[in-house]
């Protein structure tokens, strides 16, 4: 059994981006695997400083969530696309992680997601995210799961049942290293 670990970039209530990480969380448990969600927002994280860290230290929620992750097998990303990148929340935690250990990311199948209310489906948000993490030599999965037009693709609050269908089949290919 494999671990894997979500986060989404945006902690807003009724977030798309949770919706659709969530959506993906589901469908790895269905497939067998153990899933760690990570809320960013429940770390404490302060926008990275070099000073903040050379008088007080490396946040005790960055070290948690580096352990968290360095036990997980792979790693799914969603962000929000705000002004054509990933939110500042994710950057800001990917910033701190690294802060406590370089290559925690590394080797590790990732996958990267975006929802987005208009028709571009984040996809400028995925292009950032794909240089910045090609950038730390992650493993990302070749092709990112964009979800335009996201709430026409709600039922009842959770992705339908086409949208689930289309990322139950992305996520094969993203976890297939794992087999
Ligand atoms: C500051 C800001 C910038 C945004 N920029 C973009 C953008 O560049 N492209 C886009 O498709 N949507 C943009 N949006 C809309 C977000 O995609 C939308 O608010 C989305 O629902 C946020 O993700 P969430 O539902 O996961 O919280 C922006 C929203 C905000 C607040």
């Amino acid at each position: 059994m494999s671990r894997i670990v979500t986060m989404s970039g945006s902690v807003r209530q009724g977030s798309l981006n949770t919706t659709l990480i969530n959506a993906a969380g589901d469908l790895a448990v269905a497939a067998g695997h153990d899933v760690d969600a990570l809320d960013l927002g429940s770390f404490a994280l302060p926008l990275y400083d070099g000073d903040f860290e050379t008088n007080h230290g490396i946040p005790a929620g960055a070290t948690e969530l580096a352990d968290r992750i360095r036990q997980a097998d792979a790693i799914l990303i969603a962000s929000p696309e705000y002004n054509g990148g990933p939110s500042g929340l994710l950057k800001n935690t990917i910033d701190w992680i690294t802060r406590v250990e370089m290559t925690v990311l590394a080797e590790k199948p990732v996958g990267l997601l975006a929802a987005s209310p208009g028709g571009n489906g984040g996809s400028h948000g995925i292009g950032v995210m794909t240089s910045i993490f090609s950038y730390m030599s992650l493993a990302l999965h070749g092709e990112a799961f964009s979800l335009p037009k996201a709430y026409e693709k709600l039922e009842d609050g959770a992705l339908n049942a086409e949208e689930t269908a289309r990322l139950g089949t992305w996520l094969d290919g993203v976890l297939a290293p794992l087999a």
